[in-house]
């Protein structure tokens, strides 16, 4: 395995910290190093110094950036992840998200799953829809898929899945939203028509500025790659793109707690979800409302 010089690993770990908020600590190196290596094969270079003069100089489109990220980034995801948070949402926090808009004369519902990874939490997200509310038929819901990663994106599309995948789907929703198929489990195309999946950086500030309308947003197991200055920006963007009572989830190993005051926790039966206040400041250009935060 190629070894690191202390100056290129940190200026590796720096150039994608800058970029994706993912900050690795010198206990990553080995791993770092592995990577690099692999790359330094795959594109025939003497050494990771000609390799980080690849990435600053010979690499305008940022498309060995983007190699490098995605053998970087960690993707391990399943339906039904952290199932009770899930249950805190789909029979406390829709019911009263549902009842709000068909007051307010709105049928439409959008939720975000930010950093999707294989697509798994918004399959996930668009299921507990179409089961949990009863009058599905007169809502626009849409789920919108996102990650940095391409590769795992063409795998969301695809929708099709090993049994690990679906271990703990329960088994009512396996038969009812899933088709059996060579080598396991394809999302039917019902379920499938409801996520729209897309190639999205959360450190992307235009990109995440055009992400609007959200209803309930979950972003779980990503923020604890990133540092608290990478999370504060990230939350900043998920606060404006929530609409106001909309939700947050983050993991479990997650919190906004030190990074932000911006949002009202909820806790039930020992689950966490953080609102965005119903009618607070509104009609305050959003980057006013960021530097108070
Ligand atoms: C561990 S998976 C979490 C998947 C899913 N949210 C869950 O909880 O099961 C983390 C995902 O975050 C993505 N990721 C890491 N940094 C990112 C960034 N800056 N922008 C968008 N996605 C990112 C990775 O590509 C990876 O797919």
């Amino acid at each position: 395995m190629t070894g690191l010089d202390p100056e290129v690993f940190e200026a590796i770990r720096d150039l994608v910290y800058r970029r994706t908020g993912i900050a690795f600590d010198d206990r990553k190196r080995a791993f770092v190093a592995s990577r690099v290596a692999r790359r330094l094969a795959e594109l025939d270079l003497e050494g990771p110094v000609e390799y980080l003069r690849h990435l600053r100089y010979a690499d305008p489109e940022g498309s060995e950036f983007q190699t490098l990220v995605e053998l970087l980034t960690t993707n391990e995801t399943y339906f039904f992840r952290e199932y009770d948070q899930l249950a805190l949402f789909a029979n406390h926090l829709l019911p009263e998200l549902a009842d709000r808009k068909r007051e307010a004369g709105d049928r439409r519902l959008r939720l975000w799953s930010a950093a999707c990874s294989t697509g798994d939490e918004a399959y996930t997200l668009a299921i507990i829809l179409r089961a949990c509310l009863d009058d599905f038929e007169d809502w626009r819901v849409e789920v919108l898929g996102t990650d940095i990663d391409r590769r795992v994106l063409s795998t969301a599309r695809r929708a099709t899945y090993g049994r690990r995948a679906v271990k703990d789907v329960p088994q009512p929703y396996l038969e009812a939203y899933f088709d059996r198929v060579d080598g396991g489990f394809r999302v039917r195309d019902e379920i499938r028509s409801l996520v729209r999946f897309e190639q999205l950086n959360l450190l992307d500030d235009p990109a995440m500025e055009r992400i609007r309308g959200m209803d309930t947003t979950f972003c779980r197991n990503v923020l604890i790659y990133f540092d608290d200055a990478a999370r504060r920006r990230v939350l900043s963007h998920f606060y404006d793109a929530l609409h106001p009572g909309g939700y947050l989830f983050l993991g479990h190993s997650e919190s906004v707690a030190r990074i932000s005051d911006a949002f009202e926790m909820q806790r039930v039966e020992g689950e966490i979800a953080y609102r965005k206040p119903l009618e607070k400041e509104e009609g305050v250009p959003a980057h006013r409302r960021r530097a108070a935060r």
